[in-house]
């Protein structure tokens, strides 16, 4: 799967007007880099990931454990700064900026909420770059109702700003995708990805959604290939019979399709996720209660394990991504992550661009 360096030819790709420099490999930069999702992949894809950002203790103690090489700016990204930090100039900036503003789940209060403002830091940040050095591509991450909620004026904000700094954008540059439709992880996540263009790098737009992709890496498997029931897990993985939610999850066990599916505790009921997927992983999956995935096995019923939701989120699960961290925290960066197999995809979807592949007429 890994195909890297990328050999980036700015002499060819039609109006792809870039550096003279014609073959380097890509390179890129993550702005809320989390514990890495998106980083992992662009580096699967063939980027070469020049430095990150996160003001999380927990995000950035696994990230570098995993990227030592990236350079790992911690610090709230309001300080952070392209002449302070010494931020290279990339040919993409990825950032998946927090959600739970813009989720359907969560506050909807869009940029009138903090978290959602934070997304002004992307073209703020960009705009400290002198017009010519602006990555020649941004890639956003989120969640799909950032497209439609309030109306259209969440995205209407992100289009001008966009736009005001730059690059070409609109919504056909947009890209809503299940994991489980285009990866080989049976995770039902749905994402939103927009993608701008620089007008200094581009006299179009070249990023368009497929509209098929062609089978390479779309073919989902079962999750048995991703839950370990034959070996016993840890201890306080297993729900003692006589905690709260024991009874409620056995017994949606028993009436349910099968119990070899993975069941979701909701706030006050349980759901069993059907057609052998796994639910949408959570950042609070480990905190007990809500969204907690559980699965039954010769044992008991216990929760998945950090090992299980790695791999359902693409990351290799035999890592030892976090030394000595309190395990709901690594259940919360897990949750947060962009997950790798879609990073690598629309990874390899901007390096088709770079190396002139992907032109298409705007
Ligand atoms: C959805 S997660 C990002 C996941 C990540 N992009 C990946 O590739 O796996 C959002 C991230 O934004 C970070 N964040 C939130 N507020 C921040 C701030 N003020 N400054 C820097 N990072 C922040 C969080 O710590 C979290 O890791």
């Amino acid at each position: 799967m890994t195909e890297f360096p990328i050999a980036l030819d700015f002499t060819t790709g039609g109006s792809h007007q870039g550096s003279t420099d014609s073959k380097r490999q890509a390179s890129a930069g993550c702005m809320f880099c989390g514990m890495g999702g998106f980083a992992t992949g662009l580096i699967q894809a063939g980027f070469a990931v020049d430095w990150a950002n996160d003001n999380d203790e927990f995000a950035c103690r696994a990230f570098q454990h995993r990227l030592p090489s990236v350079q790992l700016i911690e610090k709230d990204v309001r300080e952070l700064s392209v002449g302070n930090d010494c931020l290279p100039t990339v040919d993409l900036l990825a950032a998946g900026f927090p959600c739970q503003s813009f989720s359907q789940a969560g506050s909807r209060r869009g940029f009138d909420d903090p978290r959602g403002a934070l997304f002004y830091e992307i073209p703020r940040l960009i705009e400290e770059y002198r017009p010519q050095e602006r990555p020649s591509l941004i890639v956003l991450e989120n969640v799909p109702h950032l497209l439609y909620g309030a109306d259209g004026r969440w995205f209407d904000q992100v289009r001008r700003a966009l736009r005001r700094a730059g690059y070409w954008f609109r919504e056909e540059s947009c890209w809503t995708v299940n994991v489980k439709d285009v990866t080989n992880l049976p995770q039902d996540r749905e994402r939103l990805f927009m993608v701008a263009a620089s007008r200094e790098q581009f006299s179009f737009n070249p990023f368009a959604p497929p509209e098929l992709l062609n089978g390479s890496e779309a073919v989902t498997p079962s999750i048995d290939g991703f839950v370990d029931r034959k070996r016993r897990g840890d201890n306080d993985a297993y729900l003692p019979p006589d905690n709260r939610y024991y009874k409620m999850i056995d017994k949606a066990m028993s009436e349910g399709e099968s119990d070899a599916n993975i069941y979701q505790l909701r706030r006050s009921y349980v759901r069993e996720k059907k057609e052998n997927l796994c639910p949408t992983l959570t950042a609070n999956m480990g905190i007990g209660g809500h969204n907690v995935p559980f699965v039954k096995d010769a044992w008991g019923i216990r929760r998945l394990s950090i090992t299980e939701v790695a791999r359902l989120q693409g990351f290799d699960g035999s890592e030892e991504f976090f030394p000595g961290m309190p395990v709901a925290e690594q259940y919360r960066l897990l949750g947060n992550a962009v997950c790798v197999g879609l990073a690598r995809l629309i990874g390899k979807m901007c390096a088709d661009i770079f190396s002139g592949e992907a032109v298409r007429d705007g």
